[in-house]
């Protein structure tokens, strides 16, 4: 005879052990630092009372170092599933009070099992890193768990989206998963990745640096371009996640969930009529207009602080999810340099690989000048946003505001590089460059007086820099006025909403990295 109380007291005990992770006192430790634990990021994440954990007795099986007998259920990982506005969602999160939130053969495991599971019933994976990386007890053991890992990050590349919360550090190798998902979040003063450490920095290249100054948050939103969001806390990273969530789809078969708004679509907006100053020389604020055509003024901004000259984020036009590309004059005359073209080729790309819709604005001088550019490699960077944006075969529509100069007017989503419908403003300048530099090669040494320059800068404005030109040629399909933008796209996304187009079949092309 068994005793059924005895299993289930049994099954009790396990259950809340693993509940308890290191224990009180690291849970406490935990605390006093600022951060929250696993357990408690997933509630905060998903909807109330979804989570489903799995594998919650799972152990680790190493025996080396007297590991046999530090064995705690769940291991270092709490994995599992749940809902976010009611949408399935996978989780895994590193518990960092069990050995430091280490990665073991067994955690790998646990991540894989979800990973596979993630792509098998289209949905995202959200993994919350806060750990010591790779568990030294278990030497080649983890190192293979994390190769498992970043293999099933590439095959669901593309499939599933995945986002990764940098929630405390995340050092070594182990950087890479984050690093191969779409987007990363990290967390002010409590986070950091490097692939190695200031200490090891010192000893090599005798360079003195700060965890923080090498790997933190405000770092990689701002300088390296590694991270995307940054949040206050662990609270306020669970809700970006969800916001984020919001604007995708599960998979990549999916249209992202059209959201109901009461917004009209008709709705005009007269401040529009005069956003573009007369002189075009003068910045102006390209959020004012994405705000004012987007429902309800929500923008939803990707990688505000890196390469702040180029715009890229999420909105909805009518309820539907679009992505938005949008040169920002107010920065460095909202000129294309590596960053800014980094930033927003792997953005495109995101989009067309997830169904949404990408609405370009357009306010561009060119190409950034300089030797740093040109050393830096803007040939080939520049080239990943002109590859990205014409192999994207999603819905493109663009609108030029002011200047579309040069070779950045085809890299930005041209007519001649397949966008469905190119909007213009009476203000729009298409040219091959700017006046000043086009008189300046055109009449060079045969202007005797400042007037005669002027004269011909005019004159070549006149002629050239207007939307009028490229119009009659049918590369701009309207000319519209700046208060009707937010109808306007919304006609184009009605008339591109059953697109189909496809590119050669190939294995893949060979994007210039
Ligand atoms: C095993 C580890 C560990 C590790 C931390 N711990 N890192 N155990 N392997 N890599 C354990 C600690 O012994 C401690 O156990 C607990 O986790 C918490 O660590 P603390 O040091 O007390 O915490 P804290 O002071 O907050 O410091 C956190 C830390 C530090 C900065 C992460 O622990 C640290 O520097 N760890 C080593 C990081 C590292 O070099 N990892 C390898 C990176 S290379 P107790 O029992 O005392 O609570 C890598 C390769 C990946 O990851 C390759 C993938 C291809």
């Amino acid at each position: 005879m068994i005793s059924i109380d005895k299993k289930y007291k049994e099954l009790d005990e396990k259950l809340t052990a693993a509940n308890m992770g290191g224990g009180a006192d690291r849970i406490a430790k935990q605390h006093s630092e600022g951060k929250k634990t696993a357990r408690e990021r997933i509630i905060d994440l998903l909807d109330s009372g979804t989570f489903v954990e799995m594998d919650k007795l799972v152990v680790h099986r190493t025996t080396d170092f007297d590991m046999g007998s530090n064995k705690v259920p769940g291991d270092g990982m709490v994995t599992g599933y749940g809902k976010i506005d009611g949408r399935l969602v996978f989780v895994f999160a590193q518990d960092f009070t069990v050995l430091g939130g280490t990665m073991s053969r067994a955690n790998a495991d646990k991540v894989v099992k979800i990973m596979e599971m993630a792509m098998k019933m289209g949905a995202p994976v959200i993994g919350l890193n806060d750990s010591g990386g790779a568990r030294i007890q278990e030497g080649v053991q983890s190192l293979a768990g994390y190769a498992d890992i970043f293999r099933l990050n590439v095959m669901a590349s593309g499939v599933i989206p995945q986002i990764s919360g940098i929630l405390g550090p995340c050092a070594g190798g182990s950087v890479y998963s984050p690093a191969l998902t779409d987007f990363i979040l990290m967390v002010k003063e409590k986070s950091y990745m490097f692939v190695t450490g200031p200490d090891v920095i010192k000893a090599v290249t005798h360079e003195e640096v700060t965890k923080e100054e090498l790997g933190g948050a405000f770092t990689h939103n701002s300088k390296s371009g590694v991270a995307h969001f940054m949040a206050d806390d662990d609270e306020q990273a669970m809700f970006m996640i969800r916001e984020l969530f919001s604007f995708l789809p599960s998979n990549n078969m999916e249209d992202p969930p059209l959201k109901p708004t009461t917004d009209d679509v008709n709705r005009e907006d007269e401040e529009l009529q005069t956003i573009i100053p007369a002189d075009a020389n003068k910045p102006y604020d390209m959020k004012d207009i994405l705000r004012s055509v987007v429902d309800n003024n929500n923008f939803f901004e990707v990688q505000p602080y890196f390469a702040p000259n180029i715009l890229i984020g999420f909105g909805r036009i009518g309820g539907r999810v679009i992505g938005i590309v949008a040169n920002q004059p107010a920065v460095l005359a909202g000129v294309l340099d590596i960053d800014s073209s980094l930033k927003a080729a792997r953005f495109v790309r995101f989009c067309d690989a997830f169904n949404i819709p990408i609405v370009t604005f357009v306010d561009v001088p060119g190409f950034l000048p300089g030797i740093t550019q040109e050393l830096g490699g803007i040939i080939k960077h520049g080239a990943k946003l002109l590859y990205a944006f014409t192999e994207a075969t999603v819905p493109k529509i663009t609108v030029i505001t002011r200047k579309a100069y040069g070779g950045a007017y085809d890299v930005m989503s041209s007519k001649h590089i397949g966008a469905d419908v190119n909007y213009a403003y009476p203000t729009a300048e298409i040219a091959v460059m700017g006046p000043e530099g086009a008189v300046n090669i055109l009449y060079r040494n045969k202007l005797k007086t400042e007037k005669d320059r002027l004269q011909k800068v005019d004159e070549y404005r006149e002629t050239f820099a207007n939307p009028f030109k490229a119009a009659e040629l049918g590369y701009i399909d309207e000319i519209i006025y700046p208060r009707q933008t937010r109808f306007k796209l919304f006609q184009a996304l009605e008339l591109t909403q059953n697109k189909t187009a496809h590119n050669p079949p190939k294995k893949h092309g060979n994007i210039p990295l």
